[in-house]
């Protein structure tokens, strides 16, 4: 695969990583960790180095799956991005009181939002030791409000943990546009990690830009909507307790259906499944260093692989794919969460 750089970073890595959210185990429906450590070996081998996480992704049990991965592995050939701000901590664990986080937001899984310096540089720790390395390669804010981030405070705390060498970069991974753009705002951020994929193209409209005027490395997430963008999920499809798409509005999958089945149909005599072509679309832009699609066994890892090994994506057909973006009238219908 050739490889991208990382924005201003000197750094450069595989177009395509994998994204380890579903290795934590409780929200993709059930995992069995050597599946999960086959994914991240079938990945290495196959020539992606890029893996991205976060402390809350089972609660530590993603992060502690990628540290058995770097066992014995060329340390500065795996670029590990991690993130931190969802508190899962019990108090009693924590070295000090938390404090309230001022938007309140609780995630599905109870936990809270925590930005506070004393608590992000006891998260880092805990990663570091999860991850068994002495520096994570790109420590990212996860989630923060648009008032958090214009605020500043809680990347002056990664700054000062990259000036102690605990991290190598820093990063934020964001919702909308406008936290997009303040982030970037912000001449310390290195990479910015945002939801990209053939449903939502918000990002593409301004976001892709600036960042590449700023030379800020682009992560784009969610790269197959979660899973939508394999085509296997019609609206009646029903997703075990532990699957966090479970809670999917009803009428936003009708609509996202109707959206999967026109990309179908643009894509039906090009010899490619809509899942690669999926993947291929998002490498087509410039701005993108690195696609993270989730997997969570080896023959899915190889299926995402495979669409940079070759590509089949015409001009033709990626113009296409974003014309149906900005004209359909489906894909107007506004971006209700799902
Ligand atoms: N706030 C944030 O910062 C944030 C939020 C979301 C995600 N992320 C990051 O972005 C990464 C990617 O997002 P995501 O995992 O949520 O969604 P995704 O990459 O859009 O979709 C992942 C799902 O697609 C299906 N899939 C993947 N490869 C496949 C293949 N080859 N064949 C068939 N099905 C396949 C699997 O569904 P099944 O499990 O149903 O088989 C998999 O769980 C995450 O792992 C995480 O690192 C960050």
């Amino acid at each position: 695969m050739k490889e991208r750089s990382l924005g201003s970073t000197g750094v450069k890595v595989s177009p395509i990583g994998l994204g380890c959210w579903a290795l934590g185990g409780n929200s993709y429906g059930n995992i069995r960790d050597e599946e999960s450590l086959g994914a991240l070996e079938t990945a290495w081998d196959s020539g992606a180095n890029f893996y991205d996480t976060a402390d809350v992704y089972g609660e530590g049990h993603s992060e502690n799956l990628i540290g058995k991965f770097l066992k014995g592995k060329p340390r500065d050939k795996i670029f590990v991005a991690t993130k931190a701000g969802w508190d899962f901590y019990p108090a009693d664990r924590k070295p000090f009181q938390r404090a309230a986080d001022a938007s309140g937001k609780i995630s599905h899984a109870g936990h809270h939002k925590n930005f506070e310096p004393a608590y992000l540089r006891f998260a880092c720790e805990q990663s570091l030791r999860r991850l068994g390395t002495e520096a994570i390669d790109l420590y990212q804010l996860h989630n923060p409000s648009l008032e958090q981030i214009q605020r500043g405070e809680a990347v002056g705390v990664l700054e000062k943990l990259k000036k102690e060498g605990k991290i190598r970069f820093l990063g934020i991974s964001v919702h909308t546009e406008a936290e997009a753009l303040a982030a970037i705002e912000d001449p310390r951020m290195e990479a910015l990690q945002v939801i990209f994929n053939l449903l939502d193209q918000r990002m593409k409209e301004k976001v892709f830009s600036e960042a590449q005027r700023k030379r800020v490395g682009i992560l784009a997430r969610e790269p197959l909507a979660s899973g939508l963008l394999t085509g296997k999920y019609a609206p009646s499809h029903e997703f075990p307790k532990n699957d966090h798409r479970r809670r999917w509005n009803a009428e936003k999958r009708e609509i996202d259906w109707k959206k999967i089945r026109l990309l179908q149909d643009v894509l039906k005599d090009q010899n490619i499944s809509l899942q690669q072509a999926a993947l291929e679309y998002i490498l087509a832009f410039e701005a993108v260093t690195v696609v993270i699609p989730g997997a969570k066994t080896p023959a899915q890892v190889t299926g995402n692989l495979q669409a940079s090994a070759a590509p089949r994506l015409t001009a033709e057909t990626v113009l296409a794919l974003r014309e149906l973006y900005g004209n359909e009238l489906v894909f107007k219908q506004g971006l209700i969460p799902r």
